[in-house]
């Protein structure tokens, strides 16, 4: 563990340093096209047990693998399910989590003594040279301490995190702003355990009809689908109707999707896309919250988006953060 403020290196030119710390057993903090990824050597469990203890996370929350090529899923896990293969064919790299079995090379503090493992390829070229130099796996939940706002940017790393990773790679702000998809496909049909980046629409379009269970029973399935998850430390709440914001003098803080309230009294306002679009809202979401957790309000008041496409995902991300505060 380093104290204070970890090197921030720019994720082109510190690969070969990043690598070599995962080689040596410690933790590097990288940018996916998600979300900044906190990253330890994924056959090694003392390095896995690392990342539980920085991010304060319980160790019945399984990790994500991260290879640098679909390729080498075969090459680690054998062979898999035909609608497991077809989905990483088709989206990877890229913003989708697959379960497989989990094989005999990783250690099971990786999956939380699952006998299943959550895998995915990232679609970011300093994430997938990163893996390919250590020469490893790469085990990485979110860059974030358990249950707060995802990171997106390497100074929310730094500010959230800094104490406990040895070494930073900044890639600047992450294109999706929100996690991967996580699909279950071994079965008959599909189950999406998690919304995410990769709309569930794109993946209907692939492989039919899939059964949409980002389970909030609080059952560990995936418990990024915890039902209270994704945090700021203000108090959140989702209302759409901004014209109920009381005069009352209380700060409070408004996360719009596309319009500034025209009524209301807000200490700090976030538009997420002033032209309506989900993408770019979706890239925004945490950076927004991140702004309004440290504009010092009393709440944050969230609008809805629409919920189609990856605008699900936000939806889902505002209720759990939401669920926090009940
Ligand atoms: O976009 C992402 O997926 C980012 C970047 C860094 O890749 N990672 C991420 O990791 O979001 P994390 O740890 O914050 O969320 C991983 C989720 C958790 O909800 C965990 O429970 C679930 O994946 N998970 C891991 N292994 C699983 C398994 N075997 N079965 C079901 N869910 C699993
Ligand atoms: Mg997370």
């Amino acid at each position: 563990m380093t104290n204070g403020s970890p090197p921030v290196l720019p994720a082109e030119s510190g690969i070969a340093e990043a690598a070599a710390v995962l080689r040596a057993g410690g933790l590097v903090a990288f940018p996916t096209e998600t979300v900044y990824g906190l990253g330890a050597n994924a056959l090694d469990a003392e390095a896995a047990a690392r990342i539980f203890e920085a991010k304060a996370r319980p160790t019945f929350d399984p990790l994500i693998t991260h290879l640098a090529d679909a390729a080498d899923l075969t090459e680690l896990v054998g062979p898999v399910p035909p609608a497991v293969a077809a989905l990483a064919e088709r989206f990877w790299p890229g913003p989708l989590t697959l379960i497989v079995d989990r094989p005999a090379a990783i250690p099971p503090i990786v999956t939380s003594g699952l006998d299943t493992m959550a895998v995915r390829v990232p679609d970011e070229p300093s994430a997938r040279a990163l893996i390919a130099a250590a020469g490893v796996p790469v085990a990485a939940p979110s860059a974030n301490r358990f249950g707060q706002l995802s990171p997106t940017r390497a100074e929310h790393v730094v500010a959230g995190l800094g104490y406990a990773v040895d070494v930073v790679l900044d890639g600047g702000p992450t294109r999706c702003g929100i996690e991967s998809t996580i699909v279950d496909a071994r079965g008959d049909r599909p189950v999406v355990l998690r919304l995410g980046a990769l709309p569930v629409e794109a993946l209907v379009e692939a492989v039919g009809p899939v059964i949409v269970r980002p389970g909030s029973s609080g059952q560990p399935v995936a418990p990024g689908t915890l039902a209270a998850h994704y945090a700021p430390r203000t108090p959140l709440r989702v209302a759409a109707d901004v014209e109920s914001a009381p005069g009352d003098g209380v700060r409070r803080g408004r996360l719009a999707f596309r319009e500034r309230p025209t009524a209301g009294e807000w200490a700090a306002v976030e538009v997420l896309s002033p032209e309506g679009d989900l993408t770019v809202a979706a890239a925004r979401l945490f950076d927004a919250l991140h702004r309004l957790d440290a504009a010092g309000v009393t709440e944050i008041v969230a609008e809805p988006v629409p919920d189609v496409g990856v605008g699900r995902a936000i939806n889902d991300r505002l209720r759990r953060a939401a669920a926090t505060w009940h």
